[in-house]
């Protein structure tokens, strides 16, 4: 299987090395594409088997049969529906950008291709999804960070909240899932997949805490349903190349490849 990337970043950089390491020849990276250049070349100077550095997208899912996107959120937009309007599959990292396009759902039915979503940095999806399957009374997560890693946040910004002055733990906000995309962008990735395995973006309970004793990313899952009861709880490390991004993201991805590329299928 021949695979692209588009966006060299962290999680493109584990990519692009795990299918070298542990997939070649089952699949072998043809294409990087990355808005900076440098990035790319960069990367590709890195690999054994260099791929070729597309110029643009298109270029890209020409040379492609899987695209795997970990760029941005506004980056899936308009690539998801590329992709799968030039009939190949996709594996999108930056899952909150298809909760603005959901016709790309409809889409990938009629054009019979597949949207892969990885579980991302958190767990518990595999349980999620079964539940789906019966009826499902909450859902909730909980996201546990420093006060600073929320500094960007429209929610901070408009409350006029002076994150300096956490000295304990607050529970910033609580509210649906389709609030939490509002106004916490940077959590949006782990909301969206949550929502799009479970019960929608209106049912989902979303509660954001910031504390001043957490050096961890944490992520809790509740869930309810006719299935019985189930949490989860993950304390994700960051990655070294972009603090934002908890290291489980990128695993999952490749666990995603091994799925797709191997006989046995677990957990999906
Ligand atoms: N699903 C999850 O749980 C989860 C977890 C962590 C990160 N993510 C998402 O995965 C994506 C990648 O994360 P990362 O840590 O590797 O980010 P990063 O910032 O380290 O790398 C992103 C790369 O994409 C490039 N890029 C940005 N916009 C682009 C575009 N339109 N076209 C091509 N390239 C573009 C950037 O130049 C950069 O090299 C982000 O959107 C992030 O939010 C998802």
């Amino acid at each position: 299987m021949k695979i692209g990337i588009v966006g060299c970043g962290a999680i493109g950089k584990v990519l692009a090395h795990a299918i070298e390491e542990k997939f070649y020849p089952r699949a072998h990276l043809s294409s990087l594409y990355d808005i900076d250049l440098i990035k790319a070349e960069n990367l590709a100077r890195e690999l054994k088997r260099r791929p070729r550095i597309a110029l643009t997208i298109n270029k890209l899912i020409w040379h492609s049969h899987l695209v795997i996107e970990c760029a941005s959120v506004e980056a899936v937009k308009n690539i998801a529906p590329q992709v799968i309007k030039q009939n190949r599959d996709i594996l999108v990292m930056s899952v909150g950008g298809l909760l603005n396009i959901p016709e790309v759902f409809e889409l990938a039915q009629k054009n019979k291709r597949k949207i892969y979503i990885p579980s991302g940095a958190i767990g518990g999806i595999d349980v999620l999804r079964a539940a789906s399957m019966a009826k499902i009374n909450s859902v909730t997560l909980t996201t546990r960070k420093a006060p600073r890693s929320f500094a960007d946040s429209p929610y901070i910004k408009e409350k006029g909240i002076d994150l300096s002055k956490i000295d304990g733990e607050v529970l910033l906000f609580e509210g649906s899932a389709e609030e939490a995309l509002k106004w916490f962008p940077q959590n949006i990735n782990v909301s969206a997949t949550l929502t799009l395995a479970g019960i929608g973006a209106q049912h989902t309970l979303v509660r954001i805490v910031a504390s001043p004793f957490s050096t961890r990313n944490i992520h809790e899952i509740e869930l309810e349903g006719n299935f019985g009861k189930f949490t989860a709880r993950v304390e994700n490390f960051p990655m070294p190349e972009n603090p934002k991004t908890s290291y489980l993201a990128a695993l999952s991805a490749i666990a995603a490849l091994e799925n797709i590329l191997g006989n046995v299928k677990i957990g999906t």
